[in-house]
């Protein structure tokens, strides 16, 4: 077990209060867990620079910079909050940025296979849409917003994604299906007014500070760009939970969603670059070519992968 409880995209430690890592392990050394947990919570071998140049996106096009209550549209925000994985630090403090380590920084660089798109058009695949980067405009809604064919574990608002995110995503629920693996949709599209109560049941269950490592504030979710949505397991267990991991639908998803087009968009241990703890249900539609490029070299973010500065607080 890598963590000692939580819910949804809020499942994280209390901030501000010490540092959630060495209060898990104690947690963990108290409840007799012993290393073996904590071998099983070894992330995957950070990315390291291999020389090989990533993506830059388009002159012209691309504008980055190379450095509630539970609704079926609000992911639940569960009762008390959540432990954090016993190894995984804490992002910094709201309002601090940083630099990507060195260790982990991507060189931008030459261009991502495949055809070159914006990294701010919010219509673009390749938004990125981090603590540092806003939707602009805040109030973005997709222009083609549809309500795909994939079995659905939400409602309303929150069961349509943009078009082009709904073909892949059919194509990949129905290939998991086919090797015996039920995914559902458990959370699409958010308006930024939906996204303002969502993030707004966060901070009143947690606090803000702990509320920004798991909840985008209102334009800042990719979940209102339509490319993103969060996956449920078909059994329905351990939804949104730290342990869903281990579902087989995040197994497969983590295998086999860049053959589709999709990352996990904020992976483990990878925070201090996307501002977020580990979500492995949350999945980000960049295309088949430069998610498949990211797969192959094993690059964990989208802000090392275009080259942009790590986002890990709200400037
Ligand atoms: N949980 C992700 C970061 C969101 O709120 O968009
Ligand atoms: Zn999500």
């Amino acid at each position: 077990m890598c963590y000692d409880g939580g819910n949804e995209e809020l499942g994280r430690p209390a901030a501000g209060q010490g540092s959630p890592s060495r209060r898990a392990f104690s947690r963990l050394l108290l409840a007799g867990t012993g290393l073996a947990a904590l071998s099983a919570c070894t992330p995957a071998q950070p990315y390291t620079p291999s020389g090989t140049p990533g993506p830059t996106p388009t002159p012209g096009i691309g504008s980055a910079t190379p450095t509630a209550a539970a609704t079926a549209s609000n992911p639940p925000v569960p009762a008390s909050a959540a432990a954090q994985p016993s190894t995984q630090p804490a992002p910094q403090s709201p309002g601090t940025a940083s630099a990507i380590p060195p260790s982990a920084a991507h060189p931008p660089s030459a261009a991502a296979p495949g055809p070159q798109h914006s990294l701010s058009d919010p219509t673009s695949p390749w938004v990125i849409v981090n603590k540092h980067r806003p939707l602009s405009p805040a109030t973005f809604v997709p222009p083609d917003l549809v309500r795909p064919t994939l079995r659905l574990a939400t409602s309303g608002e929150a069961a349509l994604l943009n078009s082009t995110t709904a073909a892949a995503a059919e194509k990949m629920f129905a290939a998991a299906a086919a090797e015996g693996v039920i995914i559902t949709l458990a959370s699409g599209y958010r308006s930024f007014t939906t996204q303002r109560t969502t993030y707004g049941s966060y901070v009143n269950s947690r606090g803000r500070a702990e509320a920004d490592t798991a909840s985008a504030r209102p334009g800042y979710s990719e979940h209102q760009t339509g490319w993103a949505f969060d996956i449920g397991d078909g059994s329905g267990a351990d939804a949104f939970t730290p342990q869903f991991k281990d579902r087989p639908a995040a197994i497969w998803a983590k295998a086999n969603a860049h053959r589709f087009g999709f990352v996990v968009r904020y992976p483990w241990m990878l925070h201090e670059i996307t501002g977020y703890f580990y979500e492995p249900w949350h999945l980000r539609f960049i295309g088949i070519e430069a998610a498949t490029d990211m797969s192959t070299r094993g690059i964990g973010t989208l802000e090392e992968y275009f080259g942009l500065e790590a986002a890990p607080a709200y400037l």
